[in-house]
This record gives C-alpha cells, sequence and structure tokens, in this order.
C-alpha cells in the first residue's frame, strides 16, 4: 500500500508541477517558479498586472519583479491568491549627539496588488521611536501606527514585539499610496549607546521575529505579503463574460477577492493544480492520475520542441545560418568547414564529461573528442558571441579555413546549436613546445636539430601567413604556448585570426591576460600599429627562447626592467651569449649554427620594426641551416639519439593520465592557446 500511496503522491506532484504554466512560456525565473496568471513577458502572463519582468542583470542569479512596480524582487507566488516580495525598511538615524543622521522614510506607489491585511503587520523597531503610517485604504486618507519607548537594553527580549523595543498594529485592506514616518522624542540621546535608529517596516508576520540585534542595525528589505486578483470584478460580473472569465478548467470555481476588487479561482476539493489554464485542475485519483501523466507526456513533447526550437535559434543567432548559405552556394573557399550537430559532439565528448577537459581559461573549455568516424578532436566551448560580430565572427571561420599549412592546426568545423558556438579542431597529441622547453624535469631535453626544425616549420608558417594571404594574416601572439607539437615534433601553429576576430579592446585582453607581455612587439605598445614585423618580434623571443630555455613571460631572475629580450641583447653584445644557451645543446660541431640562430633572433627583436627582417628572410634563412644540418647527419651516418628525437620517440598523451600533472597543466594552457576560433 505504502509505495502505491507514495508513486500515487510522486504521480500528483508531477502533474501539479507540470501543469502550472502556459506551454511555450518560461516556467522560472531563477529559482522562483511563475504560474499563470502571471508569467514573464505579455504573451505569457493574463495581463499587464502580472507581467514579471525577470532581471538577468547577474546571469548566474536571475531575479524576477513585478513589472512597472520598479520594486524589489519576488519571492514567491501562490496559485492560493498571495505573493510574497521584499519592500524597503524605513530608518531614522542619529549620531552620537542626537542629531538626524539620515532619514529615510520608506513610501509606496499604486499598485493593482494590495498588501495582504491578514498576513502583514506595521512593525516599528527601537527605544525612542513613534512609527506612523499614512496612507489612504478604499480611497479614505487614514493615519496609525506605534509607539516604542525604553531606557534598559535589558528590558527588550527576542521574539517579543510588544511594545518594548518593538511595536506592531494591523494594516487595513486596500492600503495604497502609503507614506511611513519616523519621529523620536529626544533623538535616541539616552538610548544611542545601544539603539541609534528607529525601523519601521511592513513585514510578513510569519517571517518577522523580533531580534534585540535589530536595536544596532536592520536589514534594508524585508518580506511583504501582497494580495493579487483577477481583473477588477466580482465573480457574478466576470461569468457573464465567457471570453474573459479566467477561471477555465471544468474543476475550478470562482471567489471574489477579500482585499479589494477581483476575484481568484480555485480548483474543487479532490482536484489540484492550475484553475487559471484549461485541464489544469487535476483530479486526485488513479485514473486522473494516469491521465494526467498522459498529459505531462504530452508537455514534455512539446518541451522538445520547445528545445529543438531554441537549437534553432542559437543557430540563427550565432550565425550558423549565414555559414550554412555560404556551404550551400558551394563557396569552395569554406566547403571544407563542417556545422556539427551538438547531438554529434556530445557523443563525442561523453556529454561534456569534465574528465574530457583538456584545457580551461577565460576563453572557454576544450574537451578532447572522439568522433564516430574515428577521429580524435580539441572541441572548444568558447564564450558567447557578441550579436555584433556575428558576421565577423563567420568572416573569421572562413578565413581559418583557408589557411592549409601542414604546421598549423587544422580547423574542422563549428556548431551553433547552443548559446555560444562551439568550434572543433584536429587533435594535438604532443603538448606545446613551452611543455617541452620548459619542463625538462618530465621530459627529455630537446635535441638542438629538433629545436632547429621546430624554428624552420614556424618561421614557414609566419612567412605563410604573411605573403600568401591579402591582406596579409597576422598572428599576434605567437609564443611557445601557441606552438603545438605532434607525434613527431612538427610544430603546429595555433591561435592566429585574435586580431580579426575582436574588437579593440578585446585585443588587449587576448594579449595581456595570457600573459604574453614578454612577447609583444615594443613598437606595438606605442604605436598601437600592428604589423607583420609584429610577429617577427614574437618570433624572435620565441628562438630565444629555444636557445636559452628561459622563459619570457616570466622572467625572474633578474631585477625588476630586465626583460629576456635585453638581457639576451646585453650578452650578444658582450660576445658572451653562451653563458645563457641552454646546457647541452651546444657542441664542437654546431657552436657555429647556434651562433647564427641567434643572430637571427637578435635582429627579430630589433626595437624598431623596420630593422627586423621579413619572415620570409628568417624561414629562408633557418631552413638553410636545417638542411646543411641535416646534410651533415647524412655524411656522418647519423647520430642515433638526434635521429630519435627527430622522430619523436618520447610517448606523451595530451589528454591521457601518462603525463606528469606539471606538464598537465602546461599542456591545458597550450590547448587553451587554440582560439584560432570566433568565440570571442
Ligand atoms: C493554499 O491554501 C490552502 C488552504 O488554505 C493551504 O492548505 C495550502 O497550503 C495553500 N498553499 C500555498 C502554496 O500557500
Ligand atoms: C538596567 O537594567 C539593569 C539590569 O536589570 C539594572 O542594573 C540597571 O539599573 C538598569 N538601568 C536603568 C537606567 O534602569
Ligand atoms: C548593518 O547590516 C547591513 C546588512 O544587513 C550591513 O551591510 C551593514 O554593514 C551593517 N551596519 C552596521 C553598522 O553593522
Ligand atoms: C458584484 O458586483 C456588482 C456590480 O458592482 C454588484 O451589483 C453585485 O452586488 C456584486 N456581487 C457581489 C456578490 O458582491
Ligand atoms: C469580454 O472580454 C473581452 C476580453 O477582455 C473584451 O474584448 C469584450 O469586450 C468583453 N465583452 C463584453 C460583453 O464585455
Amino acid at each position: 500500500m505504502i509505495p502505491i500511496l507514495a508513486i500515487s503522491t510522486l504521480f500528483l506532484a508531477i502533474t501539479v508541477e507540470c501543469q502550472v504554466i502556459r506551454p511555450d512560456c518560461q516556467e522560472k525565473c531563477g529559482s522562483v517558479a511563475i504560474p499563470y496568471p502571471f508569467g514573464i513577458g505579455k504573451n505569457c502572463a493574463l495581463d499587464d498586472n502580472f507581467v514579471i519582468i525577470c532581471n538577468d542583470v547577474d546571469p548566474d542569479r536571475p531575479k524576477p519583479v513585478l513589472g512597472g512596480h520598479g520594486s524589489l524582487d519576488i519571492i514567491d507566488i501562490s496559485l492560493n491568491g498571495t505573493l510574497r516580495k521584499y519592500t524597503y525598511v524605513a530608518s531614522d538615524c542619529y549620531t552620537r549627539g542626537g542629531k538626524s543622521d539620515h532619514s529615510n522614510p520608506a513610501s509606496s506607489g499604486l499598485h493593482k496588488f494590495f498588501y495582504s491585511a491578514t498576513r502583514n503587520k506595521f512593525t516599528a523597531v527601537g527605544c525612542d521611536t513613534d512609527a506612523r503610517l499614512t496612507g489612504s485604504a478604499r480611497h479614505q486618507r487614514y493615519s496609525s501606527g506605534c509607539m516604542s519607548i525604553c531606557y534598559n537594553k535589558s528590558s527588550v527580549t527576542d521574539g517579543s514585539c510588544s511594545g518594548i523595543g518593538c511595536c506592531q498594529s494591523s494594516i487595513p485592506k486596500q492600503l495604497s499610496r502609503f507614506n511611513v514616518e519616523l519621529q523620536s522624542y529626544d533623538g535616541h540621546a539616552q538610548v544611542w549607546d545601544f539603539n541609534p535608529c528607529s525601523y519601521a517596516l511592513i513585514v510578513d508576520a510569519n517571517y518577522f521575529y523580533f531580534s534585540t540585534k535589530f536595536l544596532q542595525n536592520m536589514s534594508h528589505t524585508v518580506p511583504t505579503v501582497l494580495d493579487w486578483a483577477i481583473g477588477y470584478q466580482n465573480c457574478t460580473e466576470a461569468k457573464k463574460n465567457t471570453t474573459s472569465y479566467a477561471c477555465i478548467d471544468h474543476n475550478s470555481y470562482c471567489q471574489d477577492s477579500d482585499n479589494g476588487p477581483g476575484y481568484r479561482c480555485f480548483c474543487r476539493s479532490g482536484y489540484k493544480g492550475n484553475p487559471y489554464i484549461n485541464g489544469g485542475c487535476a483530479g486526485i485519483g488513479i485514473l486522473l492520475i494516469l491521465l494526467a501523466a498522459g498529459c505531462c507526456l504530452l508537455q514534455s513533447y512539446r518541451r522538445k520542441q520547445m528545445h529543438i526550437r531554441r537549437k534553432e535559434n542559437f543557430f540563427k543567432q550565432n550565425g550558423g545560418t549565414i555559414l550554412q548559405d555560404r556551404i550551400d552556394r558551394s563557396d569552395s573557399s569554406i566547403n571544407t568547414v563542417k556545422i556539427f550537430k551538438i547531438k554529434e559532439l556530445e557523443v563525442a565528448t561523453d556529454n561534456f564529461n569534465e574528465r574530457r577537459i583538456c584545457g580551461e581559461g577565460g576563453f572557454g573549455t576544450v574537451y578532447k573528442g572522439h568522433l564516430s568516424d574515428g577521429n580524435v578532436v580539441a572541441i572548444k566551448k568558447s564564450k558567447a558571441v557578441d550579436m555584433r560580430q556575428k558576421e565577423q565572427f563567420i568572416n573569421e571561420i572562413k578565413v581559418l579555413s583557408q589557411i592549409k599549412h601542414q604546421n598549423v592546426v587544422r580547423f574542422l568545423g563549428c556548431c551553433f546549436e547552443t548559446p555560444e558556438p562551439l568550434l572543433v579542431y584536429e587533435f594535438i597529441p604532443n603538448g606545446t613546445l613551452s611543455d617541452h622547453i620548459h619542463n625538462n624535469g618530465n621530459i627529455p631535453r630537446m635535441s638542438w636539430s629538433t629545436r632547429l626544425n621546430i624554428a624552420a616549420e614556424t618561421a614557414g608558417v609566419l612567412a605563410y601567413l604573411h605573403s600568401e594571404h591579402s591582406p596579409p594574416i597576422i598572428h599576434r601572439d605567437i609564443k611557445p604556448t601557441n606552438i603545438l607539437l605532434d607525434d613527431n615534433y612538427s610544430s603546429k601553429v595555433s591561435d592566429f585570426g585574435c586580431s580579426r576576430l575582436i574588437s579593440k579592446n578585446e585585443n588587449e585582453m587576448c594579449t595581456m591576460v595570457r600573459g604574453t607581455l614578454g612577447y609583444l612587439d615594443p613598437e606595438y605598445l606605442q604605436t598601437g600599429q600592428l604589423t607583420e614585423k609584429s610577429d617577427v618580434y614574437s618570433f624572435g623571443v620565441v628562438l630565444i627562447e629555444l636557445l636559452t630555455a628561459l622563459k619570457a613571460a616570466s622572467f625572474e631572475r633578474f631585477d625588476e626592467g630586465w626583460t629576456l629580450v635585453n638581457y639576451f641583447l646585453s650578452l650578444m653584445n658582450d660576445n658572451s651569449v653562451l653563458e645563457i644557451l641552454d646546457k647541452g645543446i651546444v657542441n664542437e660541431d654546431n657552436a657555429k649554427e647556434i651562433m647564427e640562430v641567434a643572430n637571427i633572433a637578435k635582429a627579430c627583436v630589433a626595437v624598431k620594426g623596420e630593422e627586423r627582417p621579413r619572415m620570409n628572410e628568417v624561414a629562408r634563412q633557418l631552413q638553410g641551416l636545417l638542411t646543411m644540418l641535416k646534410h651533415k647527419w647524412a655524411t656522418e651516418n647519423l647520430n642515433m639519439e638526434e635521429t630519435e628525437y627527430l622522430l619523436g620517440d618520447v610517448p606523451a598523451d595530451h589528454c591521457g593520465s601518462s603525463i606528469p600533472t606539471s606538464v598537465y597543466s602546461g599542456t591545458a594552457e597550450g590547448f587553451m592557446a587554440l582560439n584560432i576560433d570566433g568565440g570571442r
């Protein structure tokens, strides 16, 4: 019997819940349920009096307020005809000398809904307090109030609002347009030590519990109860007009409001639910419960439809249609970009399981995903796109999809069915260059030939971006965490298009927040003018890091004012650069090449952009050195150790557990760098 009862109760609870709102209307604002006749927006509410505004200034905690009332948050709404909301507390405070510090009498405007005369009490708190409520009730002016005088703190007791430190009086029905006045007899002079202020409030008597602490300080707002009712007619009158009569459920009945004009609807005994919705009063009986369960199914079907519609909306809002259009018009440049379905990506990431997170940061979260076709991808959930940047976002994706270079992370596509677009990239398994040159404790030190190879490949990418595109693409955030490495230690540059994507201010964020100050072109910092030469500078810094294994972004070794770049330059000028070269990379054979690379780095970080070489030139020189090196190997019959590194024999799964924690976090950073996307 008990299980059956429990199940029935559950069903009933579901049913009642399911019947409370109109289809297609938002059922909650924050944690507050909004039952019809109330509704968020005009179309969801019975009439203007019942419109709720869902104030989502703080998107994490949206708050409902009554429309047009300019009022404070609603706490809850009951279909019994009451609504609880916050109202202000009036206060009158004094300085020790007895001067009024500030006075803040509360007053309230007119609204269709009246303060509940049964639930609320006019309450005053203080030991030198005369509180008065003046207003009009049933269109008659009236005034009432209470007074509390006391001299000794010990005479005031918690929980007792009976005239000592706290007094209460009832309020009349249909109270509207009232004012609260607070007065004191001698400016709290005798009681100031424990009671500097008087307070007056209309408060839900069920909620209010007097505490002696209130004599010192009270909150600014308290809950009050409003009575609500439909329309301005009584039941007899309202029933005459069948189109406007609100008690539309067959099992409902009408009752005149006991506080002002209007009426309310209730479900007959034996039924529960919302009488303002057709079919809203659900019967309490197994049969009816089954019926109601059917209705719930229907409702859930409707919700699903709504969900689909929402997805379609996001698709449109995020620019999906524009992209789709271009694909349909077979814009050849763009048709390699795939538009993913959210379902597909959910399956790939195990519903965006936390354990699939590879990286996290200010720009979003990166998940490792396994697509059904076997491909491993990195999926980035970016922050919401500014609507104005929608077109730009699409253009950005277009640019990204045009970049086809073996040393660039491949952008595979995007998904627009979520509030914030998702971007899908090829997954690069071996972490970032930063992991490899700055975490020597965990990963074998990279050989010189591998470093030179990475440098030459990266330079090649930049030369390609600068010269084979018109207008040139400036990467603008070259740094070791943005250079990913694949299984063969080939470099995969990520995170470009930063400058194209985003508005001026966010640009700054893009470089500053990521702490890439160490890589930023000093000329750009001064002029704000971004050119290809800015990339040359950043690349120079990367070269210096490859040579020294020191970090440019957190160069703490020296006094303030020393950057890795100027330290390097000063050693170059003293011909003592060997001092900071990474231990173990220099030997008799390669000392000359390393010096050549150091000279290239020096040229790249010249203060004046015009003095820096072009990326083409840099790439050509590095490629030349690399070719020479390879040639030397061939003739010298291979140095085994070095080949091993070049072939990439060091296993490190990017998201896998084989990576030590310190590297893992570094890797995450690297993946954050994957924001080629238009996510911003
Ligand atoms: C509505 O009123 C009924 C009877 O007065 C009471 O039993 C019920 O708890 C009330 N419901 C709410 C949500 O206040
Ligand atoms: C206040 O109360 C305390 C304790 O009851 C008492 O000792 C004191 O005399 C009282 N002071 C005044 C001013 O009544
Ligand atoms: C009074 O209480 C409010 C919050 O209830 C608090 O913000 C304020 O700092 C308090 N003031 C004093 C003097 O304790
Ligand atoms: C309802 O309102 C009408 C018109 O104001 C009035 O004549 C009638 O007496 C009212 N009925 C009840 C039951 O109050
Ligand atoms: C009945 O109510 C509707 C909707 O409020 C209104 O348009 C119509 O004029 C009313 N009919 C009568 C006879 O009052």
